[in-house]
């Protein structure tokens, strides 16, 4: 239930301002003592013709009765505060939560709209790096978002995979390529002959003749400047699907940038029959004046396309192909002018979808006190990074589990150390508001004390251990509401309003784009239950069957919560760690 808008519900018809703006004035109090949630009346007095205190002193009368046990409402000053009754939340929250299981935060609000979210994107024949997985991570997490809330979700890969740089690639491979290098590791072949096509076209001019020919014929669709082509891309793909799997990511489409470059001719003519394409020193170009940014090239002096025409094309196709509601582009914030300019021509052009296009911005990645044994250059490759996550994660795990006496196979131990590492890894990119740069430290992914992946997983890992040792003893979670209806202890009470503030968090990071709004959610429902646990007993001498079950139930709660939340941030949980 959302308990803010009943108060607006009720409000409202007591006091004729409207639900909206109550819902926006409604305020949530400092200090537990002021109640869960509070009305300033000050918004009333010009309508009221009274003073704000004597509005609070009447509508607090008014409103105790229509709150009908829900609240309990006082007036202090001319404030209206509201105290959740703790037996009737308690029942209306966790019942509804277990009842929903790992589905809870799901809503329909969606309604089975097309929402694509265009994420990862790499180019081709370069490493996968650790800033291609900030947008892997956001994009992933924001896919489960949207599909959770009932969109229907189209996961977009727009690979580069188009540029005169796959002219040089087919000049080099056919100089130097070593066929069985590129079947054994393609990135790092491909990347070989890359860089040696540049060192040695510095001193020889016919190599970027060359080059510059093999890409015209690539895109007058030659056959074995295409095969050439079409194999850098499978090969690159291998290696790419390898990583998104070992991280959970799937994709609906894999059209990248090349996918897109016979559709741009129709771009061009329409631009042309709009009246829209001016010459700029030999270039064909939109001006965007009108929206205070510089112009948008289509077309380069040379005839040839650019990356904007492309991503022209790739928003009309888009539109015509799945008609969607939005349109997201989770890309670095380099590009942002980039998407202005492109969502700008649209605009220009009458596209009303210009409105849904979004461009979804991220920082940079940085490392404190990291080693890596950089194999490309100076760039981390995310591989390394999970690796290296993964490794230190089992050192701990094992420690951790000789600590405890718990006997764990070597097999155990290496699933939960993969998936307590990637984990690390995943929560570092969600874990702070993605416009931020995110710094990687292993004692901080780590920390499994602190706002972390590794301790989020083990909060989960505990919930279930409680609730399996719980069944060796007989007991169960209960769903008998009057039962569950005990539970409104501050500890339980706080654990709660943690719970129940999920569902909103999942609508609130759909709309601002922000899967850190429940990385931050259920770290405060994990903490919140980890006191209550260091509280409260649960199982054993001294504590009564129902109060067991009760409190069991709770737990269920936390765990469905934990759960469906990791699930959100692309996490997966294990059963005990
Ligand atoms: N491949 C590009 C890069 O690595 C990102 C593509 C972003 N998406 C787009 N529609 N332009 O920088």
């Amino acid at each position: 239930m959302d308990y803010k808008s009943v108060i607006a519900k009720n409000l409202s018809v007591i006091s004729n301002l409207p639900e909206e703006q109550i819902m926006k004035l409604i305020e949530i109090p400092p200090q537990k003592g002021m109640g869960d949630y509070a009305f300033p009346c000050f918004a009333l007095a010009k309508s009221m013709r009274k003073a704000p205190q004597m509005i609070a002193s009447d509508l607090a009368l008014e409103a105790s009765l229509t709150e009908n046990g829900v609240f309990e409402v006082k007036n202090v000053g001319p404030y209206l505060n509201f105290f959740i009754d703790r037996s009737s939340y308690a029942k209306d929250i966790i019942a509804s939560i277990n009842e929903m299981g790992f589905c809870y935060g799901s809503s329909d609000i969606g309604n089975g709209q097309n929402t694509i979210v265009e994420f990862s994107s790499p180019n081709i024949a370069k490493p996968f790096h650790v800033g291609h997985a900030f947008t892997t991570v956001l994009g992933n997490s924001l896919s489960r978002i949207y599909d959770k809330l009932g969109y229907n979700v189209i996961r977009m890969n727009h690979l580069g995979d188009y540029g005169t740089q796959f002219g040089k690639l087919i000049t080099a491979y056919r100089l130097w390529g070593d066929e069985a290098a590129l079947n054994e590791d393609p990135i790092k072949e491909l990347l070989r002959i890359y860089v040696k096509f540049h060192d040695e076209a510095k001193n020889d001019e016919s190599l970027e003749v060359s080059a510059r020919e093999n890409f015209k014929k690539l895109e007058d669709g030659c056959e074995e400047e295409v095969l050439l082509w079409q194999k850098f891309r499978d090969e690159s793909l291998v290696v790419f699907n390898k990583l998104y799997s070992r991280i959970g990511v799937e994709f609906d489409n894999y059209n990248g940038e090349s996918f897109y470059s016979d559709k741009i001719p129709a771009v061009v003519d329409m631009l042309r029959e709009k009246n829209l394409l001016e010459e700029s020193e030999g270039a064909q170009v939109v001006r965007l004046d009108d929206e205070k940014l510089p112009p948008c090239i289509i077309l380069k002096s040379d005839g040839t396309t650019i990356y904007a025409s492309r991503d022209l094309a790739a928003v009309l196709y888009r539109l015509n192909e799945y008609n969607f509601n939005k349109n997201i582009y989770v890309v670095g914030i380099p590009q942002e002018l980039h998407f202005k300019q492109v969502f700008g021509v649209l605009r220009k052009a009458g596209y009303k979808c210009a409105d849904d296009c979004v461009h979804v911005g991220f920082g940079l990645v940085k490392f404190k006190n990291m080693k890596f044994s950089t194999r490309e250059g100076n760039i981390v490759l995310l591989e390394d990074l999970l690796d290296e996550a993964v490794k230190k994660t089992r050192e701990v795990i094992e420690e951790n589990a000789k600590q405890r006496g718990q006997d764990m196979s070597e097999k155990e131990i290496n699933e939960i150390a993969e998936k307590v590492g990637i984990g690390s890894v995943i929560y570092t990119y969600v874990k702070s508001g993605r416009e931020k740069d995110i710094v990687f430290s292993w004692e901080d992914m780590l920390n499994f004390n602190g706002n972390s992946a590794p301790y989020l997983m083990y909060t989960y890992a505990r919930t279930r251990s409680i609730i399996r040792k719980a069944e060796e003893a007989g007991l169960k979670p209960t769903s008998d509401k009057d039962v569950i209806a005990t539970l409104t202890s501050d500890d339980e009470y706080e654990v709660i309003s943690n719970l129940a503030s999920f569902e909103g968090a999942v609508k609130k990071a759909a709309e601002i784009y922000e899967p850190f709004v429940i990385s931050r959610n259920i770290f405060e429902t994990a903490s919140s239950f980890n006191s209550f646990y260091n509280n409260c007993r649960i199982l054993g001498e001294g504590v009564d069957k129902t109060t067991s079950e009760a409190r069991l139930a709770l737990c269920e709660a936390v765990c469905n919560t934990l759960k469906s939340g990791l699930n959100l941030l692309g996490i997966e949980t294990v059963e005990r760690m």
